[in-house]
């Protein structure tokens, strides 16, 4: 009989699994039960498997008995070489109790250790049925109680856990060198999407894997062939597994997939509990061969007997070895060309994985289209079932994380935010989704209001409102802000040169170009990111040379009684508009009055067109599009335009509307990460990362397919624009 995952011998009836199956990208909220442990601490238990979640012993102790030890995590992270990264998968999120005891050991061995400074810790975990954030939230305090050591790090979670909505939620913990992602989906199927055919000369791989489902008697999925089938395709010799269930078919299924096993004393009352290593087929074949000095200690090492990883201090993985992770030939130094949202997010990824960037701008940090004096941040929607891969959806949950995020190191130091927080409503004049499809999501995401409500949020009195899309996330990024901020980076320096030309050896990357004094400048770095939007093809021709499509975002000051009647959030319809207030700096960028309010609206869309001169036609067609899709708004913006600013930037955008993201065909060293249509601010992040990961050798918070669409080599690409 299987165990269940506390008891080492259970009478926990199995529920039907088969009828909790739903499409990939629906996802169902795990429901919570609540018992009491052996100790009188409520616990939750699984209300459609009928499991725990933790040890009813201890949940914290188990886990930290089980995965942190038994995968040796102590020794290896402290082991870790510079600018290293180590990879942790789990199967099964839960509550979070797993990856919390992983964070808080990171950071002790951080506080320690100052060696480990620029290592990095990635923690990858799957979830199809995640626990909605209030009954999280209510779990989650018991074990602040229970272990105060994890309070802070528990609100630092709770505060950036995602909506439950399927794909993959990059989590970023800048202080800590730490992401989570969570790939919230059935885990096989998410496994199968982690992209380890690198395009780089690093391939991504688990150190450790966390084999946390809930007991195979209660459900089978997390111990099915096609979970371990993954495991093998993403591990290597050395990689290590933990799991508390001894389960014939997980001994079996680890040691077909390559692992060696063995029995260690569980956690409680469990007697056994199950470690494994994957083997190094080479050396091993070697080592019965007689004639390979790599002494793995075990007594045969290619039988498949439990009783043969019986040491761990001599079997456990070899930092050392030649297996371990090579950081050598790891990038030290890169340049970024363009300065605009792409290159400026760029640079922050790589500088926050310890790599020294130079930023390049012919002009000036945000002078190409990234340069308004604020961007909505809005996502272009989709109907759920597409969710998962659909780029502008995971783009703008991860941008919005990122931008609070950046929020709360601004105003430690006393800086403008690059994010307000405002919401958005959306008319629906102009989208691929209706209120039937939006009533799929979260409302955290996106909900419809009442009239009523959307009356009283956006300060409209005579518009139809009964179809809309609220966007409690949204907000207006502060691009000034937002360069500021990433400006401040160490890692990051930021030169002003007009790129002419880029060359690439076997060993480096070599770009020239010339100064504001007109003075030659060259400089070397082991690759180049080209983020030069539509003038990116100049410099490479291998880039697609996109359409370009002229935009102009039109502003002004409005007067104290245009202040009380105009639209009090951001509206979109088949344009946008929004009340701000330029805060110091914004100056510098645009011809906006600090501390005033100012009221933006726009924005034309004016194909083959580069000129960036400030029409006042298109003022006029800003206005238009506005008074056209909310009449009320014509006795509110002001007829008389002669006094209004405007700013204008081209757009670039590929043929098939996804950005280009990669290295190119037949370069180590030179990338590009481009046309991000009229979506920069909500995407660019997101692509940052994955370019980032790619780079490095790091798994992507993108699926393999997506990266694929978003390949400058893809084959729609090859066609130039007729
Ligand atoms: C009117 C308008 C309104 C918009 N509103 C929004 C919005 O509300 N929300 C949103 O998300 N997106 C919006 N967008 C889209 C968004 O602005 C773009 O997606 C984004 O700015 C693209 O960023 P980028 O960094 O790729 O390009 P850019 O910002 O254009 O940056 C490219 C940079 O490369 C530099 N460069 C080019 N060639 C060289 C060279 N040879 N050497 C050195 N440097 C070079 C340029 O000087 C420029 O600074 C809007 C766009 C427009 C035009
Ligand atoms: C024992 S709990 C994990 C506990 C968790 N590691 C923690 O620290 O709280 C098992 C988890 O696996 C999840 N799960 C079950 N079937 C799954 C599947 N097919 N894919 C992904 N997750 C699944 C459950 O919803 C549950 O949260």
């Amino acid at each position: 009989m299987f165990e269940s995952k506390d008891t080492d011998t259970s009478s926990t009836t199995s529920k039907n699994t088969q009828s909790l199956s739903f499409h990939s990208s629906n996802i169902t909220p795990a429901k919570i039960d609540w018992q009491m442990d052996d100790t009188g601490n409520k616990v939750p238990v699984s209300g459609e498997f009928g499991d725990v979640y933790f040890s009813n012993a201890d949940g914290l102790a188990e886990s930290r008995h089980v995965f942190l030890a038994h995968n040796q995590l102590p020794e290896r992270l402290t082991n870790l070489a510079p600018n290293q990264c180590f990879t942790v998968a789990e199967l099964g999120f839960g509550t979070g109790l797993n990856f919390l005891a992983t964070w808080q050991l990171w950071r002790q061995l951080r506080d320690i250790h100052p060696q480990l400074a620029t290592a990095k810790l990635q923690f990858i975990t799957t979830e199809k049925f995640p626990i909605p954030l209030t009954d999280l939230t209510q779990i989650l305090a018991l074990w602040g109680q229970r272990a105060p050591e994890l309070t802070t790090l528990i609100e630092l979670l709770l505060a950036a856990y995602p909506p439950l909505i399927a794909g993959c939620h990059r989590l970023s913990f800048f202080d800590d060198n730490l992401t989570v992602d969570i790939w919230l989906g059935d885990a096989a199927e998410s496994l199968a999407k982690l992209a380890n055919n690198s395009s780089s000369s690093h391939v991504p791989y688990v150190d450790a894997w966390f084999l946390d489902g809930f007991a195979p008697s209660c459900n089978s999925t997390l111990w099915a062939d096609s979970i371990f089938a993954q495991m093998q395709r993403l591990s290597r010799p050395n990689t290590t597994a933990a799991t508390y269930s001894c389960a014939g078919i997980v001994k079996r299924a680890l040691q077909d997939c390559g692992f060696q096993i063995k029995k260690v004393k569980g956690f409680g009352r469990k007697n056994e509990m199950l470690t494994a290593i994957m083997l190094d087929t080479i050396n091993l074949t070697d080592n019965n061969n007689g004639n390979n000095s790599k002494d793995t200690n075990s007594k045969d090492t290619n039988s498949k007997d439990i009783t043969s990883y019986n040491n761990t201090s001599t079997a456990a993985p070899d930092n050392d070895s030649q297996s371990a992770k090579p950081t050598d030939n790891l990038p030290a130094h890169s340049i970024v060309i363009g300065a605009g949202v792409s290159g400026l997010l760029t640079a922050w990824s790589l500088a926050n994985r310890g790599i020294q960037v130079t930023l390049l701008d012919k002009s000036a940090p945000l002078a190409g289209a990234s340069g308004n004096p604020r961007a909505l941040l809005a996502p272009k929607m989709t109907p759920i079932h597409h969710v998962d891969e659909h780029l502008h959806t995971m783009g703008y949950l991860y941008s919005s994380r990122l931008y609070r995020c950046l929020n709360v190191d601004a105003k430690k130091s006393g800086l403008v935010p690059i994010v307000e927080p405002t919401g958005a409503l959306d008319l629906l004049m102009k989208a691929n989704i209706g209120t039937e499809q939006i009533a799929d999501y979260p409302d955290e995401m996106a909900t419809t209001l009442s009239h009523e409500q959307a009356q009283t949020v956006s300060g409209l009195k005579t518009q139809d409102l009964s179809e809309n899309l609220y966007l409690p996330q949204s907000g207006l990024v502060n691009p000034q802000a937002l360069k500021d901020t990433i400006l401040m980076h160490p890692l990051i320096h930021f030169q002003q040169v007009d790129v002419k030309s880029i060359s690439e050896t076997k060993e480096s990357v070599c770009i020239e170009g010339s100064n504001e004094d007109k003075q030659t400048i060259s400089i070397s770095a082991d690759n180049v990111v080209i983020c030069a939007a539509f003038e990116s093809h100049q410099l490479d021709k291998r880039i697609f040379d996109c359409r370009k499509i002229r935009g102009q975002l039109s502003w002004f000051t409005p007067t104290t009684e245009q202040l009380t009647i105009l639209p009090k959030i951001p509206l979109k319809y088949s344009g946008y508009c929004a009340l701000f207030t330029a805060q110091t700096g914004d100056a510098q960028l645009n011809d906006v009055v600090e501390q005033h309010s100012q009221f933006l609206l726009g924005a034309s869309f004016i194909r083959n067109d580069t000129d960036i001169d400030i029409r006042t036609k298109e003022h006029q067609i800003s206005r238009d599009k506005l008074v056209t899709a909310i009449p009320e708004m014509d006795s509110i913006i002001p007829t008389d335009i002669s006094l209004w600013q405007g700013r204008a930037g081209i757009r670039t955008q590929t043929p098939d509307y996804h950005p280009i993201v990669g290295v190119l065909a037949d370069s180590k060293r030179i990338w590009v990460m481009s046309a991000m249509g009229a979506k920069g601010y909500a995407i660019a992040p997101i692509c940052a990362e994955a370019l980032t990961d790619m780079m490095l050798g790091t798994f992507a918070p993108l699926s393999t397919a997506m990266l694929a669409r978003l390949s400058p080599n893809r084959t729609r690409l090859q066609t130039p624009l007729t």
